[in-house]
């Protein structure tokens, strides 16, 4: 599974505590889902530090990565989640959820079967963000009838 995260610097710091969980993950080799599918890339696409930046630009970039192909999820934070979120979604093909629960990681992707992940770095806590985190990855989506519901999300 390959992952791209992305970030302002309102979540500069959360996605750091969480691309660190991620590169644990890769190293150890330890299968994130019943699958078997094991971390075998990340990448950050920045911001790299706290100064000041713009997060639709961030939520843009990281989106395109995941809907191009180029990665399997995304994940993306700002300082509530909510705007990165919202620039995210404007990418066609893009299904992101802002989680602040792992119930929430769960329902998403069973339902929704959201190919992007966004956080608040101001607003959930480390240790919360990284099970909402190992949930969302951990998590299949079901298809049946939310697959009609996904594809009409994806018609729009
Ligand atoms: C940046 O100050 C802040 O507005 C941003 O991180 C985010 O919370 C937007 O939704």
């Amino acid at each position: 599974m390959k992952i791209v995260l992305a970030s302002d610097h309102g979540g500069f710091e959360l996605k750091n505590e969480i691309k660190k969980i991620l590169e644990e993950l890769e190293k150890t080799g330890v299968p994130v889902n019943e699958a078997g599918e094991k971390i075998d890339k990340i990448e950050d696409i920045g911001a790299y530090s706290e100064d000041s930046v713009d997060y639709p630009e961030y939520g843009r970039k990281c989106a395109e990565a995941v809907v191009s192909g180029q990665f399997d999820r995304g994940i993306v934070v700002c300082g509530t989640g909510i705007g990165i979120s919202i620039a995210a979604n404007k990418v066609h093909g893009a299904r992101c959820a802002l989680c602040t629960s792992v119930h929430m990681a769960e329902m998403t992707r069973r339902h929704n079967d959201a190919n992007l992940l966004a956080l608040g770095g101001r607003t959930t806590e480390a240790p919360l963000a990284v099970e909402i985190v190992k949930t969302w990855l951990a998590t299949a989506f079901e298809g049946g009838r939310h697959q009609r519901r996904v594809d009409l999300l994806d018609q729009m």
